[in-house]
């Protein structure tokens, strides 16, 4: 069997947060009869756009931050943050010594794949995990739970897009004795 090879170079604009524009900011000069019209409806659409910079900012600190380890090199590890960075504040340290780091966070070898991200508060999400699926897991985290893990790369899974191509997975839970699986991901429907 061929191996796969995912071709895509690294870029910045994973860690920028998008910025959404408003259909607010569109003024239509014939909405303006009078001179004297214009200056409120222009403060007006001043306020609207502040709120929308507001809101934006409100997101991005609601946004539980992970701290991605990668190689610098990983495309589908990039794929994976762009994935989710709608849910995370994705910080990325990239490392050529991604043993030391799976050793560093006690994920064991068979549960491994290409990256290794972290939370704040201290749990371990192992490769191509939906972002459903973390924050789930971090809404009610199981008693004794390191985090969770998607060994190897399953072609389908985020980062992992390869056309409609698509492998069910499953994702474990890491616990201080080993890992167990934790949820079941059968088609693109369940990501
Ligand atoms: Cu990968
Ligand atoms: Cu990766």
């Amino acid at each position: 069997m061929k191996p796969i090879m995912i071709a895509s170079c690294c870029t910045l604009s994973a860690l920028l947060i998008a910025c959404q524009p408003s259909a607010e900011q569109q003024v239509t000069a014939d909405s303006m009869d009078e001179q004297t019209a214009v200056q409120p409806q222009v403060e007006a659409v001043s306020a609207a756009a502040e709120d929308t910079k507001l809101d934006s900012s409100l997101i991005a600190a609601d946004r539980e931050k992970l701290t991605l380890y990668k190689s610098p090199t990983c495309g589908c590890c990039q794929g994976w943050a762009d994935n989710v960075q709608t849910s995370f504040a994705i910080q990325s340290e990239s490392t050529e010594d991604m043993a030391a780091v799976k050793e560093r966070f006690g994920v064991p070898a068979p549960m491994q794949s290409c990256h290794t991200s972290v939370s704040e508060s201290g749990y371990v999400f192992e490769g191509h995990i939906p972002a459903r699926v973390i924050e789930a897991f971090m809404a009610n985290p199981p008693e004794g739970a390191k985090g969770l893990a998607v060994p190897g790369m399953p072609i389908g899974s985020p980062g992992m897009e390869v056309g409609d191509q698509f492998t069910p997975f499953t994702v474990y839970l890491l616990t201080d004795t080993g890992s167990t699986p934790y949820e079941q991901i059968n088609s693109k429907s369940d990501l």
